[in-house]
């Protein structure tokens, strides 16, 4: 998703700077090549318990973001509508624990070796944005979840086809993001794990968790946009909301300490709030792209904060996205709040989660307003904000009576839960 941009403008770049015919031949090659001579990492699963809870922090807020989409917990693999079409069409792996279709059958340092290089057991290249300087300590706590007999992980079938990309889509992939075939010799450290650590911050916004990657402007990895300062976390990224479920263009909000143009007036209970509810202290709705961090825990996201606060503060201002954004002032009319607290940007007819309000289908409309809150306390990590702090208990009861006669279930009142 978030390599979108960066791709498309990657094959201009490519075409102009390279005779066509040429680099469509050198591009074809580095695909297609046998990358035997990349070296497997020294990296085995963590299976401490400690290990294992810090490879779920990980997994669910960046693998899982790829690997198990559509408010699915278990990383069957599966279309993935947001990367662009001219490049290709592209599928995430089923990468649960069954021998055959999943990656059951791989050792912990070929799967590692796929996180840092973006090559197979089979060493081939495939089309996966990968993490080259995500630290040995992490990647080790993402197997060891992986492999942790965690039910989400139980062999499962299903085969998605391998992506298939366009000759654009080979050019980008081969030049503009270019094939990290350097093997891992070198362990790399994971800084120190402290709430005032700029440092540990630096570390998960650039290479854990790419907050720097989608929020600063320009094309170049993360670990380049850490060369500027000038304009690093300053908004600007540009996202095309249509294959998202949306409308129009949005871009990524300007995150560092301008106070008329960033988020320097938040404060740090703020800022968790946003991260983990995907409700900002305006009462705006946070959509994907943004992912959300319900897996960070409080060390995480005050080290994110202590980092942001290092970054130079920039005041130019991003604008706003076509449409505005969704926010939340709750009214009585359920049909009002549906729009404003912008359930319809994934709930309405088209919309990426249209099928999803099927699953209130046929339940009590206490047991629906009781989601609508909180539906993490039903569904752990889901794309779904948490609209507690925006709706009281009478509005959201209205709310899921609205949503009810939207399942196409007949509304029954004060049915038992
Ligand atoms: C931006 C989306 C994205 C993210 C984030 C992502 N992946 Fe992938 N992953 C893909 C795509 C796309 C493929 C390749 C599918 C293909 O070759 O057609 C892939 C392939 C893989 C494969 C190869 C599976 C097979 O059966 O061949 C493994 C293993 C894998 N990913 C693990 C991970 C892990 C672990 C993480 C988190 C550290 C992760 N991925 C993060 C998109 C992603
Ligand atoms: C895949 C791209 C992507 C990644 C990764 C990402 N963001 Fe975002 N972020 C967005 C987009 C897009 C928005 C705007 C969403 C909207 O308005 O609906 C956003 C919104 C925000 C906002 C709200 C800003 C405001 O003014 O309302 C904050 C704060 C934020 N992100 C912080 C972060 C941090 C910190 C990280 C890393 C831990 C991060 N983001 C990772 C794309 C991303
Ligand atoms: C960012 C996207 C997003 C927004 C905004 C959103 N939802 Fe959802 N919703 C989801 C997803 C995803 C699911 C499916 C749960 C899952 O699998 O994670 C869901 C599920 C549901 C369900 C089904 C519950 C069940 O029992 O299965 C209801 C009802 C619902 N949403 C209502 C709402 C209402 C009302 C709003 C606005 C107040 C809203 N949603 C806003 C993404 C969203």
């Amino acid at each position: 998703m978030m390599k979108k941009i960066l791709l498309a403008i990657g094959v201009l770049v490519a075409l102009v700077l390279i005779g066509a015919g040429t680099a469509m031949g050198m591009a074809t090659h580095k695909i297609n090549k046998t990358y035997d001579y990349v070296a497997l990492p020294n990296i085995t699963r963590d299976s401490s318990p400690e290990g294992i809870a810090r490879g779920e922090q990980v997994f669910r807020a960046v693998c899982g973001e790829c690997h198990a989409g559509g408010g699915n917990t278990k990383p069957v693999g599966g279309r993935m509508f947001d990367f662009p079409a001219e490049l290709g069409t592209f599928y995430s792996a089923n990468i649960t624990s069954d021998m055959e279709k999943g990656v059951g059958g791989w050792t912990d340092q070929e799967i590692a070796r796929m996180v840092i290089n973006g090559i197979d057991k089979n060493h081939h290249f495939r089309p996966m944005p990968p993490f080259p300087n995500m630290g040995d300590k992490d990647i080790a706590a993402v197997i060891g979840f992986m492999r942790s007999g965690h039910p989400d992980f139980a062999p499962e079938k299903a085969q998605p086809p391998r992506s298939e990309l366009t000759p654009p889509g080979r050019m980008a992939f081969a030049f503009a993001m270019g094939i990290n075939d350097k093997g891992r010799t070198e362990p790399v450290p994971v800084p120190v794990k402290a709430a005032d650590s700029v440092e540990y911050g630096r570390y998960l916004a650039s290479s854990v968790y790419d907050c720097t990657f989608c929020h600063s402007p320009g094309l170049e990895s993360s670990a380049v946009k850490m060369q500027h300062p000038e304009t690093l976390l300053s908004g600007g990224f540009e996202f095309d909301l249509v294959p998202l479920g949306g409308e129009g263009k949005l871009l990524s909000p300007n995150i560092t300490m301008s106070e008329t143009a960033g988020i320097g007036k938040w404060t740090l209970d703020e800022f968790k709030h946003a991260m983990v509810t995907g409700v900002t202290p305006g009462g705006f709705i946070l959509r994907p792209p943004m992912p959300k961090y319900r897996y960070a825990d409080d060390v995480e996201l005050t080290a994110l904060y202590t980092f942001l606060r290092s970054v130079k503060a920039n005041d130019k201002a991003v604008p706003p996205p076509t449409g505005g954004r969704p926010k939340a002032e709750p009214s009585a009319d359920p049909e009002k709040m549906f729009s404003s607290l912008g359930c319809a940007t994934c709930h309405a007819p088209g919309k990426a989660f249209e099928a999803k309000l099927q699953g209130a289908k046929g339940k009590a409309p206490e047991e629906v307003a009781k989601w609508i809150r909180n539906p993490e306390s039903f569904k752990p990590g889901t794309q779904m904000p948490t609209y507690e702090s925006l709706i009281d208990e009478n509005n959201a009861l209205a709310l899921a009576k609205f949503v009810l006669g939207k399942t196409g279930g007949t509304v029954s009142e004060g049915t038992a839960p």
